[in-house]
């Protein structure tokens, strides 16, 4: 683990890194620059401006913006400090980002692999449209490396992960699958969504691209959608050169808000640790509830690894009720402080029942490895005696 002594602490970075100290008319905050274009003085400016792209490979100024925009850079810059990575890349969404840096670095022929306890969209991307393409996928399961070390192929380029995942919250371990790349000189790249850059710094374990929807703790609001890749400038060089092909690139006003959100990241993140492993303790203990899946507890199958590797477990917590289905949504109905909806790392706290939102098909939802009886809690920022409480009364009346 890399401890720097003259970094700045992470909350600090959270409100300070990536911007201006004097910004323009002496505001406070950075301000948005809403614009889709920026303007030349005369020829004589766009002759120099390609003079100096044509001697740095890099543009000196802003030029057009599907490229780049003033404020997203701050928030990417901020990103960067607090991922400790060189550089970053705003993208439109958590999607954008994966399938724009996926696309920039593979080519029909190649081969990936990928672990398959995985966001499935990722997954319907690597499977359905860059098999389309010739990019072929293996899947190999989180918990055993050496069968995803056993899926590599001549033609493999590229191993992507997922720490922790949904629902079940598993943990790889990143050290050794770097360690597995490096030998057979393979690419790595890590969705950290549920983890943010205050839990784990995968770049730290020798990962090579980070990535996450910001749509979710970085934000933090649910009032953007927004992704971000981050490492070594010149890896991230050809998915810059792809974002500003495919035109993914974030809005100036979302790159506001996603700065804004992210100056209390720090702050949201500790208490949303706080409340995940006190929410999962209590429902341990509780006998309406038959298993919880919450890396922070003993009893999760990689708590060791999640132990050395984060400095805190996360929000989210799954978990199963003692009952059937129709029992999980009568239990997910009574609940008085959470939203029901899709998606995590907010404010508010937010459930689900996976298997209602995936499929009306018992043996799709079997197929897909979702028990009927799994409830995913994203808790947000409220006191945990208030979630704890709204918990145990609506197991209570079931
Ligand atoms: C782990 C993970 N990665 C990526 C995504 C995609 O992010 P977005 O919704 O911002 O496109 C999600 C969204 O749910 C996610 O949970």
């Amino acid at each position: 683990m890399i401890h720097t002594q003259s970094r700045p602490a992470a909350d600090t970075q959270s409100v300070h890194a990536g911007e201006e100290r004097r910004k323009p008319h002496g505001a406070l905050t950075t301000p948005i620059v809403q614009t889709s274009t920026y303007t030349f003085r005369d020829t004589a400016e766009i002759l120099d401006f390609m003079q100096y792209k044509a001697e740095h490979e890099k543009a000196p100024r802003e030029e057009y913006g599907r490229y780049g925009n003033p404020t997203l850079r701050a928030a990417e810059r901020k990103l960067a400090a607090l991922e400790r990575a060189e550089a970053a890349l705003l993208f439109a969404s958590g999607m954008n980002a994966i399938t724009t840096a996926l696309l920039a670095l593979l080519s029909a022929g190649d081969h990936i692999v990928l672990v398959s306890d995985s966001y499935h969209r990722t997954r319907e991307f690597a499977l359905s449209f860059m098999g389309r393409w010739g990019i072929e996928t293996s899947l190999a399961p989180i918990d055993d490396l050496a069968a995803l070390e056993f899926a590599i192929r001549p033609n493999t380029r590229l191993i992507f992960a997922e720490t922790p995942t949904n629902p079940y919250l598993r943990v790889i371990d990143l050290e050794r699958l770097a360690a597995i790349a490096r030998k057979h000189g393979l690419l790595t790249m890590v969705d950290s969504t549920f983890a943010t850059p205050i839990n784990l710094r995968p770049l730290e374990y020798g990962i090579d691209l980070v990535t996450h929807s910001a749509s979710k703790y970085l934000g933090g609001h649910n009032d953007l959608l927004a992704g971000v890749v981050l490492g070594a400038e010149w890896m991230l060089s050809p998915i810059e050169h792809a974002r500003g092909v495919m035109g993914g690139i974030s809005a100036p006003n979302d790159g506001y808000l996603l700065l804004r959100g992210l100056k209390t990241l720090d702050l949201r993140v500790q208490r949303q640790n706080e409340n995940g492993l006190r929410i999962a303790q209590f429902l341990a203990d509780h006998p309406g509830v038959r298993r919880v899946y919450y890396p922070g507890l003993d009893c999760h199958p990689d708590h060791e690894i999640a132990k050395r590797q984060m400095q805190g477990f996360g929000g989210v917590v799954s978990f199963e009720i003692d009952g059937d289905f129709e029992k999980t949504g009568r239990f997910i109905d009574r609940l008085q402080i959470p939203y029901i909806g899709p998606t995590l790392g907010g404010v508010e706290s937010i459930v689900q029942q996976p298997a209602a939102l995936f499929s009306l098909h018992a043996s799709e939802r079997q197929a897909a490895g979702l028990k009927d009886n799994l409830v995913r809690y994203a808790a947000g920022i409220e006191s945990a005696e208030d979630l704890i409480l709204d918990l145990a009364q609506a197991l209570a009346g079931l």
